[in-house]
């Protein structure tokens, strides 16, 4: 059994001061260090230092690893252009990722007290490296392709990928998992054989959604700029399905929605309704002309949502505190105590129950995945710990993953 103290621990029942954590694989307790020790005689003993703050394991619930070649190469500014500039650059961008290049990205989360991610794999290229990897890895294999000609193809080997990672030995630690990219890329058949599978087998599931007007404007209309995208790559000029028809799909088993700028009340209000959730990507959004997710409104309707990177095809760092800060930055208008503690939530406990994992929580029976986090000074009061949490972490100081001391 081990012990280990901090100045704060943030549990369910907010920061505590004068706690300790006995864990061994699995947390067995939280209490004072006094009542723990005498429980528990043998144990190590260790006080993580001055000003420092236990959290569970943080969660980066969306990421896409093959894009981790890009940084000054795609466009941004506008979500065609984008997209335009990920097609030319596709093929070069995955032939430089190789897996030492994506190893070290799951570092760099590392790093940042990242315990556990969501990696999003188009072609699968990216399971060695998240099998190599220190994390917990919610394994989402994607599937893509609106060409109806093309289809059951595609739909087969995505079924290929997806037994490549349900074989994964429990020392892995991958989670099986189905990526929908989105509406329009996506045929409708196949969109609901997948759902089907993950239902019946209880996986993880995600669609990107509504993430930019031009998404809206084609799935609406079939007008907007992905009209010309359409023509130029995929000789065709209609969508193939609505938003409703694709909202609709996901009626029977709670999904995780990324981005949903572009949503509206009502499609949020249904969305929440079936049970949804939300990954939140503001650098993503910022960074590809898509706006501002109304997190007020995913407030009123109680929807959880998690804080996520997306790759570094659409972002400059996979650090989860650069994204909470530009979250805390983006709504502006939002109670500061208030959102801080929402976005520490976002990636420890709410990430943790939309992914199904017993993670995020420091409490007994949980999986010991600690990120130690030490501030610049004392905090002048317990409420402001999750702020000032996001403002001063660059890098957690200690990091534990099924209570094995990683960083
Ligand atoms: C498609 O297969 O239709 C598709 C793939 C990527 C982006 C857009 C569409
Ligand atoms: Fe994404």
């Amino acid at each position: 059994m081990n012990l280990i103290t901090a100045d704060y621990i943030y549990t369910p029942k907010g920061f505590l001061e004068n706690c300790a954590v006995a864990y061994s694989k699995k947390i067995e307790a939280v209490d004072t260090l006094k009542n723990l020790a005498e429980k528990y005689p043998d144990a190590d003993i260790h006080y993580a230092g001055k000003n420092s703050v236990l959290y569970p394991g943080f969660i980066n619930t969306h990421v896409h690893l093959e894009f981790s070649a890009n940084s000054t190469t795609l466009k941004y500014g506008t979500f065609m252009s984008w997209l335009d500039s990920v097609v030319e650059n596709r093929n070069e961008l995955i032939q430089k990722c190789d897996n030492a290049l994506m190893l070290s990205k799951t570092e760099e989360m590392l790093h940042s007290g990242v315990t556990t991610f969501g990696a999003v794999s188009s072609f699968g290229a990216e399971l060695e490296a998240c099998m190599k990897a220190s994390q917990r890895v919610v394994f989402f294999n994607e599937l893509i392709g609106s060409n109806a000609a093309y289809a059951d193809a595609l739909y087969n080997d995505f079924l290929e990928r997806m037994k490549a990672s349900q074989h994964c030995a429990p020392e892995d630690r991958i989670t099986p998992a189905i990526a929908i990219h989105s509406p329009y890329s996506v045929h409708p058949v196949i969109l609901q054989r997948a759902v089907q599978v993950a239902k019946q087998h209880s996986l993880p599931l995600s669609a990107h959604f509504l993430e930019s007007q031009a998404e809206r404007e084609w799935l609406e209309e079939g007008e907007g700029g992905f009209k010309p995208f359409f023509e130029k790559f995929f000789n065709t000029s209609t969508p193939v399905t609505s938003i409703m028809e694709f909202m609709h799909a996901f009626d029977s088993y709670p999904t995780h929605f990324t981005h949903c700028v572009h949503a509206n009340e009502e499609e949020l209000a249904h969305l929440s309704s079936k049970g949804h959730s939300i990954a939140h990507c503001p650098r993503s959004n910022r960074l590809l002309g898509c706006g501002r997710l109304a997190i007020e409104k995913i407030q009123e309707l109680h929807m959880p949502f998690s804080v996520a990177t997306d790759g570094l095809s659409s972002n400059w760092s996979l650090n989860i505190f650069d994204e909470l800060r530009a979250a805390l930055m983006m709504h502006y208008t939002e109670p500061m105590e208030v959102l801080s503690h929402q976005l520490i939530r976002a990636v420890t406990s709410d990430a943790a129950t939309i992914l199904g994992l017993n993670v995020g929580s420091i409490e007994a029976g949980r999986e010991s995945d600690f990120a130690v986090i030490t501030l610049p000074d004392t905090p002048s009061s317990v409420e402001d710990i999750a702020l000032q949490t996001i403002l001063h972490t660059q890098k957690a100081s200690e990091v534990y993953i099924s209570g094995e001391k990683i960083l």
